[in-house]
């Protein structure tokens, strides 16, 4: 049997180690969280979102919009924020309503505000290995690596989907922690054979179950990034979790990477509250 990755045991750890810090400031850091539409996911994490703030005693705000908003009014929100100096940082919840440009609003986030680390400036800062806080889910998985001991350095890791949030982000970390990286996607030939090879597999597709036991070899460790809901109303992974014990460690959907994200969010926060203070 693999060892299972426990995601939510350390977002649990990470956030009380935060909370005691967060403790010691006189002006607590502040989050505010833009969702626009009635995404029914979104809505879920941005509940689990005010509820991580409220354990770990950083500000939330949640500022819901209609699904039919413009997008010059969220322009203006967002601008609104970035001059308001009791907000620390601001996420806009993706993905947007189809009739809202994405990028145009990632640009309208003040970089030093831009909790997420997906405004263009510190998407370049990120590639460079300059950015002072980095995507949160795969800052996430790069975490729990670190937290299990789990070492990066030379091994081949293969991400399999290429987001901006997700498949690129991570690659550019694990390749700062010296993995030789791949990243596969729905046009990458010979799949299997690439994941079979891969002694840290990533699997950030959006697929339940895509990556089967045949695509993973004996002793590899196993990053389900995957959150998707099945007909029943269960949560699934990308990964056939059952079929991968061959693994030598993998992370279980739920109470895996998902938990690592709020954490990180959490953390992110904190970091740019402590950088703006001592300004
Ligand atoms: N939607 C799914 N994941 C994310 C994320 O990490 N940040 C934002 N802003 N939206 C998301």
């Amino acid at each position: 049997m693999a060892n299972i990755i426990d995601g939510k045991a350390v977002s649990e750890i990470i956030k009380s180690e935060i909370k005691i810090e967060v403790a010691t400031f006189d002006i607590k850091p502040k989050l505010v969280v833009v969702l626009v539409g009635n995404d029914k996911a979104s809505e879920v994490y941005v509940r689990t979102k005010e509820k991580s703030c409220l354990e770990v005693g950083i500000l939330s705000e949640t500022i819901r919009l209609d699904e039919n908003t413009k997008e010059a009014e969220l322009i203006s929100v967002i601008d609104r924020l970035n001059k308001d100096k009791t907000v620390t940082a601001i996420l806009c919840q993706l993905p947007l309503p189809r009739h809202i440009n994405e990028h145009n609003i990632l640009l309208a986030i003040a970089p030093k505000k831009d909790v997420d680390c997906f405004h263009p400036i510190n998407v370049g800062l990120l590639v460079s290995g300059n950015s002072y806080v980095e995507p949160c889910t795969p800052k996430g998985c790069i975490e729990l690596l670190h937290r299990y001991n789990i070492g990066i350095e030379g091994r081949h890791a293969v991400i399999v989907g290429r987001s901006n949030i997700v498949g690129k982000p991570l690659a550019h970390l694990l390749l700062q922690n010296n993995a030789t990286v791949t990243i596969a996607h729905s046009k990458t030939r010979n799949l299997k054979e690439i994941c079979r090879n891969a002694d840290l597999l990533c699997a950030a597709l959006g697929i339940a179950g895509f990556i089967k036991g045949d695509y993973v070899k004996e002793g590899s460790v196993i990053l389900d990034i995957g959150i998707n809901r099945t007909s029943d109303g269960k949560l699934k992974g990308d990964v056939e979790f059952d079929e991968c014990q061959h693994a030598s460690y993998i992370t279980p959907v739920p109470k895996g990477v998902g938990p690592m994200t709020i954490a990180m969010l959490m953390k992110n926060t904190f970091i740019m509250h402590k950088a703006n203070m001592n300004k």
